[in-house]
């Protein structure tokens, strides 16, 4: 009988690493020790044992019992594990996988990209980036900046009026936002304002009624020219390399007294001379001037106590040179063909 039983437990063990899913594994754990199973069976026949005797086979039919719910046990376990492992597989989810259809996901526009750029490096020289209204005053937009109403210096600026809006503008310029900054931050003062401007252009290939400028003001006790200088040249060179030279030219802007057209190195010939900058050695990217005593005033900072400088690059400009892009059209023109190189 101990033999019997011995026997029974190894059936179990080499029949329970056969079994494939937990529904064979019940069946089998039900063969062997189940109400009418292989166990049961074995016991009915101690009841006829002496006393002795079926104390000695009980403990082993104990011990038989045990292994084999220890191998079912473990079996079970088995079993559990890998249906755990089937659902992650099923639930997994792989965030590094690229969208499926991914490849129209889209991309930075390049003027936002050259933006991004430069806000990154103003803003490592202490500069604030500030903002302002597209649909401007015409108070912000030229009286504050020292051109009056009757000033000749709107003519230069092709101004889209609003209907039945009295003195509002699409801004022409990011110059507004300099009034604007004084007013809410006060002196002394360090930002820059990329944003849309419009103005009213026959377009081609140089022109387009909506393009982008960046626009910077410092003010503090005894900034000067030279300052001035300093900013610009780590900008130019940021942008188009060590070897970068800038050159100043005078020239009118109502709102800066000196003021000054701001020229690069041709990044394309390093002042040799080429097409791109029709001989000159020169690229022509941004304005700039010391700021205005009228200027100052307006944004309530006294021109006794600051002073300041202020400039505003072409940003559609410097984006256009950059990629080597022909016609400034494409820029507002939301050609997927044209974008998706970027
Ligand atoms: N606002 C000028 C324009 O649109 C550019 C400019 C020139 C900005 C001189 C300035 C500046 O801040 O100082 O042509």
């Amino acid at each position: 009988m101990k033999k019997d039983l011995e026997q029974l437990k190894d059936d179990f063990l080499a029949l329970v690493d056969k079994v494939t899913d937990r529904e064979s594994l019940e069946t089998l754990r039900n063969e062997f020790l189940g109400r009418k199973g292989k166990l049961k069976a074995a016991m009915k026949e101690m009841a006829q044992l002496a006393d002795e005797e079926r104390k000695a086979i009980g403990k082993i039919a104990n011990e038989v019992k045990e292994a084999i719910e220890v191998a079912y046990g473990g079996q079970e376990e088995t079993f559990k594990k890998l249906q755990r492992e089937e659902s992650m597989g099923k639930e997994w989810i792989d965030v590094t996988q690229p969208v499926i259809g991914g490849e129209s996901r889209g991309s930075i526009h390049p003027v936002t990209q050259v933006q991004q750029e430069l806000e990154d490096l103003f803003t490592s020289m202490g500069f604030i980036i500030a903002d302002g209204p597209e649909l401007e005053s015409d108070y912000y937009n030229f009286t504050a900046l020292n051109i009056p109403p009757t000033h000749p210096a709107r003519d230069m600026q092709d101004t889209f009026y609003v209907e039945g809006a009295d003195g509002v503008v699409m801004r022409t310029h990011t110059s507004s936002v300099q009034i604007r900054s004084m007013r809410r931050y006060g002196a002394p003062l360090r930002m820059v304002a990329p944003g849309r401007c419009f103005r009213n252009e026959a377009t081609d290939v140089r022109h387009e009624h909506t393009f982008h400028q960046l626009e910077g003001m410092m003010i503090d006790k005894g900034i000067s020219l030279s300052h001035m200088k300093g900013v610009l040249e780590i900008v130019a060179r940021h942008l188009y390399g060590e070897e970068t030279h800038i050159r100043l030219r005078p020239k009118f802007y109502p709102f800066v007294e000196p003021g000054v057209n701001g020229e690069v190195t041709c990044f394309l010939c390093k002042g040799d001379g080429c097409r791109l900058c029709k001989k000159t050695g020169w690229l022509e990217v941004f304005g700039a001037g010391m700021v205005h005593p009228n200027v100052l005033r307006e944004g309530g900072v006294d021109p006794d106590e600051y002073s300041g400088f202020a400039f505003g690059f072409g940003l559609t400009r410097l984006v256009m040179l950059k990629y080597g892009i022909d016609d400034i059209r494409h820029l507002e023109s939301g050609d997927l063909r044209f974008l998706k190189q970027f």
